[in-house]
């Protein structure tokens, strides 16, 4: 008997690890008829169902597939308001070109506290029932001082991985006067926000930030101790990713619309868990939702970079907390495996956030996993639409 609290999830038909370098096949490092034991909220013990040891409690998994809980890497869950006809119209043909973001800090500055810190936690239990126990939440639609610190603080009750945006966009009050917006950003704006923040991140697009503003706040938020991270190439060629690589950054995001120099830089830096490899983070659902080209993780894989997916979960570009949905878009439109695409949502995911605790079950690993209503993940792709997350464990406690 291990000690008290001890969890046994047993009868697993499939699970998938992400350990590689354990004699197990296949990047997923999947066992077959295995058990895992939870202790102290994290992985104490992987191997085969024959052999487990006991424990206090005990799941039966009755056959069906475990795999880590997803690493949701890229999320604006701050905001108030949705843009529900915005989509509608986008549907009807109208493009989409980021300029909602403005009508979306109208209604965040407007919202108490009370209403922003509602909606992130009623958008990180939905994430959560579908299986996602890491999400990485944003700020971006407060743009004020005031308004950025509070969309932190709050993202910050809910998760590790909190991402200063600040510059999403220009406010319309700075319209005129872009230079002034950066220097407050990397002033005033940073220094409220930083106390909150892991990571800094741009978006580097036309219409947001160019290139050498981009640069100034993303180098201000390094010296200010954040990790960089960049919305890059997403509606249409750009500098942002090789920007990203440029400083290091974790994680070069959206990567839709890419030149082979593009997919060189990212994989001369590496695929390893080294600090300065740069992840693509392939967000499907914006593609879905503004009805735009899926980006082709295809080049990307075979080149050697490492991908991740995430939901970019959003009032105005892409309005789903789902990864499963996310996955079985790639699988579908992007030309990965489902073996790659759910390595993506998982392990992926961790590197683009530079953590080994979560996206992995190996002993000292978080207890964060998904039991499927399924007998591989495959399914993952083979079912979409269909509801198959039946039980999550957060830290080892179930859900
Ligand atoms: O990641 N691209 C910039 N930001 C978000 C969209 C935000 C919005 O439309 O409100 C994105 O897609
Ligand atoms: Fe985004």
């Amino acid at each position: 008997m291990r000690g008290s609290g001890s969890l046994l999830v047993d009868n697993i038909g499939e699970l998938v690890t992400n350990a590689s370098g354990d004699g197990t096949g296949g990047p997923l490092g999947i066992h077959r008829d295995a058990a895992l034991l939870v202790e102290d909220g994290q992985v104490a013990w992987v191997g085969p169902a024959r052999g487990a040891p006991a424990a206090d409690r005990r799941i039966d998994a009755g056959g069906a597939a475990v795999i880590p809980g997803f690493v949701d890497s890229h999320a604006h869950l701050v905001f108030a308001g949705d843009r529900a006809a915005e989509f509608a119209a986008r549907m009807a043909g109208q493009p989409y070109t980021g300029g909602g973001i403005r009508t979306t800090v109208g209604a965040t500055r407007a919202a108490p506290d009370s209403e922003l810190r509602a909606t992130v936690r009623r958008l990180r239990d939905e994430a959560l029932r579908q299986g996602t126990t890491t999400i990485e939440i944003k700020s971006g639609y407060g743009l004020t001082v005031a308004d950025e610190a509070r969309s932190l603080r709050i993202a910050a009750e809910f998760s590790e991985d909190t991402t200063f945006l600040g510059a999403h966009v220009v406010p319309a009050e700075y319209a005129d006067r872009p230079d002034d917006y950066v220097g407050m950003v990397c002033g005033p704006m940073l220094a409220a926000a930083a106390p909150y923040a892991r990571w800094i991140d741009v978006f580097c697009e036309r219409g947001a930030f160019d290139v050498d503003h981009a640069r100034a706040i993303l180098a201000c938020g390094q010296a200010a101790g954040l990790g960089v991270r960049v919305h890059a190439n997403q509606l249409g060629p750009g500098p942002g990713v090789q920007l990203g690589v440029e400083l290091g950054a974790a994680s070069v995001d959206h990567c839709t619309h890419l030149s082979d120099a593009d997919v060189d830089a990212l994989a001369a830096t590496g695929t390893g868990d080294g600090a300065a490899s740069t992840v693509a983070t392939l967000l499907p659902g914006a593609e879905f939702s503004t009805r735009s080209p899926y980006p082709d993780a295809r080049r990307l894989l075979d080149a050697g970079v490492t991908v991740a997916l995430a939901t970019d979960c959003n009032p105005g570009s892409s309005y789903t907390s789902s990864m499963p949905f996310c996955i079985a878009l790639a699988v579908r439109e992007m030309r990965m495996t489902p073996a790659e695409a759910v390595w993506a949502a998982t392990a992926g995911g961790a590197r683009a956030l530079r953590r080994d605790d979560v996206g992995v079950l190996r002993p000292g690993a978080r207890a964060d996993l998904i039991v499927l209503d399924a007998p591989t993940h495959l399914h993952l792709a083979y079912r979409p639409g269909v509801p198959l997350i039946r039980q999550v464990l957060h830290n080892g406690v179930p859900q």
